[in-house]
């Protein structure tokens, strides 16, 4: 797929297909993200790739808040990425202190970073992708038992559309665009 169809056709989906993700096409999506920049190359960000339905149950019951978009998108995904970063390491001196006045910022630059590569790809192999920023990371951490020393940064869900929803309106480039000449 060429690239700008790939960044323009991508569109949230909210509602999939009961087909699984098979887990090379998994690991394709994975591999994109991989080759993101990051902060001193240091690739912090993780991946937990969740299928068992239980857990996906217990995530839209108890994790995103009662926000019902979300809890609606995590019941009918076959899969649900919980993108995390090994904590103090973006952003970060060697010594621990932060290298710039902008603190822990860099740690989700760089996992929104290697996400946005992963929606393309998921795009690219026909999947559709929800990132989903409302959760409550305690609850999530409690119910998944993410790893000691990594950080909760964003859901994507993700799975076949079973919609084809309207692209939400842009900005013009004029609107976005500052050219300092
Ligand atoms: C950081 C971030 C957090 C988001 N959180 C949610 C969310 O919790 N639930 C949801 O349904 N969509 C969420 N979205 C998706 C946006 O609503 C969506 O990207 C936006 O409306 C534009 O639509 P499009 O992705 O189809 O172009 C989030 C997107 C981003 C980048």
């Amino acid at each position: 797929m060429e690239f700008m169809e790939c960044v323009t056709k991508r569109r949230s989906i909210r509602s999939f297909t009961a087909e699984k993700v098979e887990e090379a096409v998994l690991r394709r999506v994975v591999q994109a993200a991989s080759y993101a920049p990051s902060w001193k190359n240091s690739q912090t960000v993780r991946y937990i790739a969740i299928e068992q339905k239980e857990l996906l149950e217990e995530i839209a019951q108890h994790c995103v808040m009662d926000f019902e978009y979300n809890k609606r998108t995590i019941r009918n995904a076959p899969a649900l990425i919980l993108v995390t970063t090994v904590a103090n390491r973006a952003g970060y001196e060697r010594d621990g202190s932060f290298s710039t006045s902008k603190g822990t910022h860099w740690e989700s630059f760089d996992a929104g970073v290697a996400t946005m590569a992963l929606c393309l790809a998921a795009q690219e192999q026909g999947l559709g992708t929800v990132v989903m920023g409302i959760f409550d990371e305690e609850k999530t951490d409690e119910a998944v038992g993410i790893p000691v020393g990594q950080k909760l940064s964003a859901m994507v869900a993700i799975g076949y559309p079973d919609e084809q929803p309207i692209m939400p309106k842009r900005k013009s480039v004029d609107e976005l665009l500052t050219v300092i000449k």
